[in-house]
């Protein structure tokens, strides 16, 4: 019988530390090794010069500043060549007025679409579905996103990821459902009963001793 752990597919996993790589982009060779002490938004697009995508490329760039106040780089790939993504760009330019300030990698040779497990063979054999890695300045893969080549992804809800991610860390505590900065956070459970009476007589917002929230005072939790 095959256990669990040995049909794992060794494709990275929260919490996992990144997969190095290095490869070309529109702005270069890159490693992600350079990348250390940022976080990182690794994010596959099915191809160049499609619609979906062309949105996408769109509304990440324009969140760019605020990924950048974050301390977030920005990082594209596709299995289109460097030329193909350069044309691609330029025209975004052209037609839109949107220039495209990421890099973006030319996967060509799918080494790194591979080793992250950008490529689900059901969807296509050859290109890339839509994933975003969230990696953090040690270089830990701390979010997951997938989607099908023909849904868009919500821009807003990675950079809510990452508010999240920053928030939680800088603060030892847990983000609910559609949080946003500045709304109360969740207080990890307690892991003794003492600590479950102790947390009832405090100021929290508690639904019961399970579920308790509150402000955090002196910021929007938002911790750029
Ligand atoms: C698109 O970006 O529109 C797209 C790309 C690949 C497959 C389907 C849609």
């Amino acid at each position: 019988m095959i256990t669990a752990e040995e049909k794992s597919t060794g494709l990275p996993r929260i919490g996992d530390a990144a997969p190095i790589f290095d490869g070309p982009t529109t702005q270069g060779p890159i490693s992600l090794d350079d990348f250390k002490g940022n976080w990182v938004v690794l994010f596959s697009h099915p191809s160049d010069f499609t619609p979906v995508c062309t949105t996408e490329i769109i509304a990440l760039n324009n969140l760019q500043p605020e990924f950048k106040k974050r301390g977030v780089e920005l990082i594209g790939l596709s299995i289109d060549s460097v030329p193909s993504h350069i044309a691609w760009i330029r025209n975004i330019e052209e037609k839109t007025g949107n220039k495209i300030t990421f890099p973006i990698i030319a996967d060509s040779d799918r080494y790194v679409s591979t080793l992250y497990g950008m490529i689900h063979p059901r969807q296509s054999k050859t290109h890339t579905v839509r994933c975003v890695f969230i990696i953090d300045p040690g270089q830990i893969v701390r979010a997951m996103l997938y989607y099908p080549a023909s849904i868009g992804r919500n821009v807003d809800e990675i950079l809510r990821i990452v508010d999240s991610l920053q928030t939680a860390d800088k603060h030892s505590v847990s983000i609910p459902a559609n949080w946003r900065p500045g709304d109360p956070v969740v207080i990890p459970s307690p892991d003794t009963q003492e600590k479950a009476e102790e947390r009832m007589k405090e100021d929290y917002e508690c639904i019961d001793w399970y579920l308790c929230k509150k402000n955090l005072s002196g910021n929007d939790g938002n911790p750029y």
